[in-house]
């Protein structure tokens, strides 16, 4: 059977005939780059999501507890001092390395191109949120004398963008020979009829399938196999949209050393019950997070014995693992969230729809549910207003002027000490 035999019979299969229709359209070049692609998406996998979203969701008993933690700014001066210098011996060993998960796409801040290259209106000037990582990790190399190895994940829809972005910028002044760019991968948007979408450039449409596709991507990229070769024991991985994120925390690799953890992570108290983060807790007697589409009113609301929100220890994408840890979970499923958003796509006389309402699945794993494979993780509970001022909304909470705010008066802080 010729190829394309094969390639329509799959998408007959998985009742995917608009896209049959599409591929007669199409001739040569165009025509090859979609079979290539039909080639390598999972369609099994994509139906089953999709079906999932169809099914009630499965109550299962589940024990859930809140989670301890380390508050920071309580533990001793001399114990301090020893977590301090184990941390610091493992970046100055140059046993250390920083991931940021950049393949998100920043809808919500309603910024065109890659969320760090946004510019924060910051003392006149302005620095870009890819500038404001990198001034962090100069700041930690300098200390440490050292220089971290720094991997960035992006994704089909802004790699291109973010490399050239860099690469203009002369990467900010950091260490290019120490810079990797990798790309995660994507899945599928798929319509109320499990019908995926098609995509301007006349592919099927796809997006990335969320940050717990960083495991992975490290591994399939190689990006893992190079840490492993540069003798790299711990990986740090952050998001790229916290202005106040600390890439090079001493005291949180030094905590999960002690502790004799494979990974850690920091939490600050929630600012309301309704705050738009993932709480920590225990399931079942693994760490994990909830994340804040999921979880429940009840909980979100529920007050400890000292008057606490008991499930107040939010995330700030601050993770810690072993390298061990990392290979460990590249090589698990992680499972997919679904959620019901507005895509544009081509319709059948390709012609470009906008919707104004929900159309389709976006299917996304996330980098926490990866918790629940160890039986422990260490907690560091740290100042908000020291670590934590994301730029997420264009307007309002978690947005530039908040963000701004935040920075500026952190830095005004730390040069008056
Ligand atoms: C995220 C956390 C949430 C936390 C909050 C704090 C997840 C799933 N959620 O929520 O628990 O309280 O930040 O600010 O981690 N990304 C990719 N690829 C993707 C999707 C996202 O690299 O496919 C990156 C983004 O570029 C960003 C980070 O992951 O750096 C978080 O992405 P986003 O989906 O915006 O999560 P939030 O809703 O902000």
């Amino acid at each position: 059977m010729d190829k394309i035999q094969e390639v329509i019979n799959l998408l007959k299969d998985y009742n995917q005939n608009h896209i049959i229709d599409l591929l007669n359209e199409l001739e040569g070049t165009k025509k090859q780059e979609l079979i290539d692609q039909i080639n390598q998406i999972d369609f099994h996998q994509i139906m089953e999501l999709y079906d999932n979203t169809k099914k009630e969701t499965e109550i299962k008993e589940n024990k859930i507890e809140s989670i301890s933690y380390i508050d920071k700014e309580k533990i001793v001066k001399e114990q301090k001092e020893e977590l301090d210098s184990l941390g610091q011996e493992i970046i100055q060993n140059g046993e250390y390395a920083v991931v940021t998960m950049a393949g998100g796409q920043g809808t919500r801040l309603g910024h065109t191109g890659p969320k760090g290259t946004f510019k924060l209106d910051v003392y006149g000037k302005g620095k870009y949120l890819f500038e404001i990582l990198i001034d962090n990790l100069k700041e930690a190399n300098k200390k440490y004398n050292t220089t971290i190895p720094w991997y960035i994940m992006t994704s089909k829809e802004n790699n291109k963008e973010t490399v050239q972005f860099l690469e203009k910028n002369n990467y900010f002044g950091y260490d290019k020979n120490y810079v990797t760019i990798f790309m995660q991968s994507g899945l599928p948007l798929v319509d109320k009829e499990g019908k995926v979408l098609i995509n301007k450039d006349l592919k099927i449409k796809e997006a990335s399938d969320g940050n717990g596709g960083t495991y992975s991507s490290l591994r399939a990229s190689g990006c893992l196999a190079d840490m492993k070769e540069k003798g790299i024991k711990w990986v740090f991985i952050g998001g790229v949209d916290n202005v106040l994120l600390k890439m090079a925390d001493v005291t949180l690799i030094g905590m999960a050393v002690k502790k004799g953890v494979q990974i850690a992570s920091k939490s600050v108290v929630k600012a309301n019950p309704h705050e738009k983060v993932g709480v920590f807790c225990k399931m079942n007697g693994h760490p994990k997070i909830i994340e804040y589409a999921e979880l429940s009113e009840k909980m979100a609301e529920e007050i400890d014995e000292n008057g606490e929100l008991k499930y107040g220890e939010s995330n700030i994408m601050c993770h810690l693992y072993t390298i061990d840890a990392i290979e460990k979970i590249s090589k698990e499923t992680l499972v997919y969230h679904s959620a019901f958003k507005k895509n544009s796509y081509l319709d059948k006389n390709r012609k470009e729809v906008i919707p104004k309402e929900p159309n389709s699945y976006k299917f996304e794993s996330f980098i926490f549910d990866a918790f629940e494979f160890f039986d422990e993780m260490a907690l560091l509970r740290v100042k908000r207003e020291e670590e934590f001022a994301p730029v997420k909304n264009r307007e309002g909470v978690d947005s530039p002027k908040t963000a701004k705010e935040l920075y500026e008066k952190y830095w005004e802080k730390v040069k008056g000490q």
